[in-house]
């Protein structure tokens, strides 16, 4: 039996492929390398010390995947990462985003029908609940509104997924509400290398570490908060992975369809993060006060209780421990996995 990794080279597949491994399970990884590098295999090998399975695939494109499905009939279960995942480009190119998002989980969700697989875990994000209702935001919150395509993408694919399984009783399907993942592999061999310039906070903040910024730009101090700066839940890379191979565990047990919340409960503004960064890299980082992003909201942090209760997982690293792992890879990995 093996699990299928959409996206599996990606930032979060290639750390939850490393858990799956570490955990004992079979896994193949379909990526076309869109926004990642064939290197992140290379290095899976050698975190893991295994040959790990890698087959060049278009989620998109129907006839390849089910050509994948055909060659590995011991496929029983899919985590779907591959999909697009900028804010500001989705706003730009809603087309592209719609097409791909939805489209490749279609494409994979047909090949899955056809094939007899049972087993879904669906990359959803916190950004389904819009301006919460209340924080900590756990899943009773509305989560039906988006502010740009890219949510859109999510909150539609969850109603997909919804519907699927009333359709069918025999798919299990677990939705996982990410929060802000950050830092990376503590091997320094893996971790978040974006395209161009840095859309989210800590990727910014270690280039800037590592000088390719004067500065680091904060959007906003004068939102509702303690020190006017923008709170998140960051949550470790690695916490976020385990929390995938937690929920793997769960689908096997037949659940139907759930839907869990996968951060840490702790929000951490942006200050304090830079905070956190600067004790990591040993220096001081220039600030930048910009005027607020459009589309943020001040606040949003996960009650992550359902997690804990029902997958029997919860995020372990701290903030000065996902500090400290985004360096490591950053100043080991200059330009990611560019020469
Ligand atoms: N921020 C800065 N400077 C930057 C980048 C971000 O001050 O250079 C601030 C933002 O204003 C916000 C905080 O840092 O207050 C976090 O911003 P990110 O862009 O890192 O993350 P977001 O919370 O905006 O978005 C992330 C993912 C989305 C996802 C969302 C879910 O990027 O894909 O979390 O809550 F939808």
């Amino acid at each position: 039996m093996s699990i299928l990794v959409t996206g599996g080279a990606g930032y979060i597949g290639s750390h939850t492929v490393i858990e799956l491994i570490e955990a004992g399970y079979d896994v193949l990884i379909a990526d076309n390398f869109y926004n990642s590098s064939p290197k992140v295999i290379d290095r899976l090998q050698q975190i893991t010390g295994k040959s790990v399975q890698f087959c060049l695939c278009d989620v998109c494109d129907e006839k390849q995947v089910d050509n994948l499905f055909s060659r590995h009939k011991d496929i029983d279960c899919v985590i779907h990462f591959a999909a697009y995942k900028a804010v500001g480009e989705s706003v730009e190119k809603p087309l592209e985003y719609y097409s791909n998002n939805i489209g490749g989980a279609m494409c994979i969700l047909r090949a899955m029908k056809k094939h007899g697989v049972k087993n879904f875990v669906f990359s959803s994000s916190a950004t389904v609940y819009g301006q919460p209702e209340k924080i900590p935001c756990d899943e009773s919150c509305p989560a039906g509104s988006a502010t740009n395509p890219y949510g859109w993408t999510k909150v539609m694919q969850e109603q997909i997924l919804r519907d699927i399984c009333a359709a069918d009783k025999e798919m299990n399907v677990a939705i996982l509400r990410y929060f802000n993942p950050i830092g990376a592999h503590p091997s320094g061999l893996i971790g978040e290398d974006p395209n161009g310039i840095p859309n989210n906070l800590l990727p910014y903040v270690a280039q800037a570490a590592i000088g390719k910024f004067d500065s680091v730009r904060v959007f906003g101090d004068d939102y509702p908060t303690a020190d006017g700066t923008g709170v998140r839940d960051y949550i470790h890379v690695v916490d976020l992975a385990k929390g995938h191979v937690a929920a793997v565990r769960k689908l096997y047990t037949n659940c139907g369809i759930v839907t869990y919340n996968l951060g840490t409960g702790k929000g951490y503004s942006v200050f304090q993060v830079i905070e956190a960064f600067e004790k990591a890299c040993g220096k001081k980082l220039k600030r930048s006060i910009l005027p607020r992003r459009a589309g943020d909201i001040a606040e949003n942090y996960a009650d992550p209780s359902k997690a804990k209760a029902e997958l029997g997982w919860q995020a372990q690293y701290d903030i000065n421990d996902m500090c400290r792992d985004a360096w490591n890879w950053q100043s080991k990995n200059p330009n990611g996995y560019k020469e």
